[in-house]
């Protein structure tokens, strides 16, 4: 019998589709070896033409991983060094032993912002992130960097949420014990007009943020913000966690509560503790410009006649207005309350803590109410047109029961409207008349 040995190891030589066949070898190699065949250009000149390759393949290839539109294009390229690496651990450093070490994302937003202070003036290590998209002014987004993150020594990394080589890289610089996940595109209305805004920075960069968390050794806790919003059409008051939630209004909602699914999935699979937090309707100073009570300030000062909404029938639209101190307090004792994930290198070891609670006022307070505040505060009469709400995504009504947040958080909101409002007022009138005087 002749062997077969020969025959076969002659077939294990041969690739099994000849045509694909490639050596491996990097780009690289081949354009280095092609420019020394043809031409005697000097080293210096191939460098450069690999250099301009890079940038051009940076430029082209890299998605934009944008929300809102931004200000230019940044790749993680840009972030890496070692100036940079010990900005972010000496912010991640707690004061003591017992400190939590943080991951805010959205930091430079309305409430990320706040959160990182309040977090970094109690003790705990502190990193931002914030892609500062201009969905809303970007001055703004820089003026809590310079004024709020800077002064109290929260390093905030310039990047997008959506890319895990500079998530992955921060994880490993820093052993995050918790997540506090704020960044997101808000709003209801702009989802008419930038829809995969909201898909890109709601699902896609959850996802990715996720994903990083769950395959790092230990996994943090994560504490995200949901919104009121998943209570969507529903008109049984005031809205407790146990009722349903799938008939959002806004695809902001929608992402929302894909949102909340999705982080069930991450705690079922991989053992994720993960608390979500269903804001009611936050105001306060440094605030969102996109929001009512913002944008009525600015047009009764302007002496701009303003759009009161009403509901079909005259009836009054009410929101569950919850003063941002109220809200930071939920968020800490949600982070201090969030027990430890379960999981490691990527798999679950037993169950993990999943939580979905309300965070608002309890006290509903009308449009035509918020309107005669401000006239008060700002003392001027308001120039007021009443419209029929849109049905674009706005609900008529919020009103939060937070007995579980009591329970689970010890929440207990303190500010009422007019009080809230006040301090808003104050910050609005110093940041937008120091403004005019160059002072910020
Ligand atoms: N303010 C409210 O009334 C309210 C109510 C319900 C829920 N929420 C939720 O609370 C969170 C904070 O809201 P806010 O009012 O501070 O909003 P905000 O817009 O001021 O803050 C969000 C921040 O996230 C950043 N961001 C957006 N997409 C990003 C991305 N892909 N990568 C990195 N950064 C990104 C933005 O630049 C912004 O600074 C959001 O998740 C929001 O949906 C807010
Ligand atoms: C609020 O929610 C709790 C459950 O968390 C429920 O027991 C209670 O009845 C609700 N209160 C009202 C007024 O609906």
């Amino acid at each position: 019998m002749t062997s077969l040995k020969p025959i076969l190891s002659h077939i294990d030589n041969i690739p099994s589709t000849p045509g694909k066949f490639k050596p491996e070898k990097s780009p690289l190699h081949y354009l280095h070896h092609r420019l020394r065949l043809h031409t005697t250009l000097p080293r210096i000149t191939l460098w450069t033409l690999v250099f301009l390759a890079f940038i051009f393949l940076f430029f082209f290839l890299s998605p934009p991983y944008t929300a809102a539109p931004r200000r230019g294009l940044r790749t993680t390229a840009t972030y890496f060094g070692s100036g940079w690496e010990n900005q972010v651990k000496a912010s991640a450093k707690p004061r003591s032993r017992s400190g939590h070490t943080v991951l805010v994302t959205g930091a430079a937003g309305f409430v990320g912002s706040h959160a990182s202070v309040a977090l970094k003036h109690r003790g705990d290590g502190v990193v931002g992130l914030d892609n500062f998209n201009s969905y809303y002014e970007v001055s703004l987004k820089k003026a809590r960097k310079s004024h709020l993150l800077d002064r109290a020594g929260v390093f905030i990394v310039d990047g997008d949420i959506n890319d895990a080589v500079l998530l992955r890289k921060l994880f490993g610089i820093v052993h995050f014990t918790h997540v506090l996940h704020l960044a997101a595109q808000a709003g209801v209305r702009y989802a008419m007009v930038n829809p995969s805004s909201y898909i890109k920075s709601n699902v896609d960069g959850f996802v990715n943020l996720l994903e990083v968390s769950k395959s790092v050794n230990p996994q943090p806790a994560i504490v995200w913000a949901s919104s009121s919003s998943v209570y969507g059409l529903n008109s049984k008051v005031p809205f407790s966690e146990k009722d349903r939630t799938d008939q959002p209004a806004s695809l902001y909602a929608a992402t929302k509560k894909a949102g909340e699914e999705i982080a069930h999935t991450y705690n079922h699979i991989y053992g994720l503790s993960i608390t979500g937090l269903r804001f009611f309707t936050v105001y306060g100073p440094w605030g969102r410009p996109d929001m009512a009570y913002f944008f009525f300030t600015k047009d009764i000062l302007k002496r701009r006649t303003i759009s009161v909404f009403e509901g079909p029938d005259h009836a009054t639209v009410s929101r569950d207005f919850t003063y941002i101190d109220d809200i930071l307090k939920g968020c800490l004792s949600a982070l201090d309350t969030a027990k430890k994930s379960t999981g490691s290198g990527g798999k679950k070891k037993g169950e993990a803590q999943f939580r979905i609670i309300n965070l608002g006022n309890t006290s509903p307070v009308s449009v035509n109410k918020l309107v005669s505040i401000l006239e008060k505060l700002l003392k001027v009469k308001a120039k007021k047109k009443v419209v029929l709400m849109p049905r674009n995504g706005d609900v008529p009504f919020t009103h939060a029961n937070i007995t579980l947040a009591r329970k689970q958080l010890g929440y207990r909101p303190t500010t009422d409207l007019e009080t809230g409002l006040q301090k808003f007022v104050k910050w609005y009138l110093d940041y937008y008349g120091g403004k005019k005087k160059g002072s910020w």
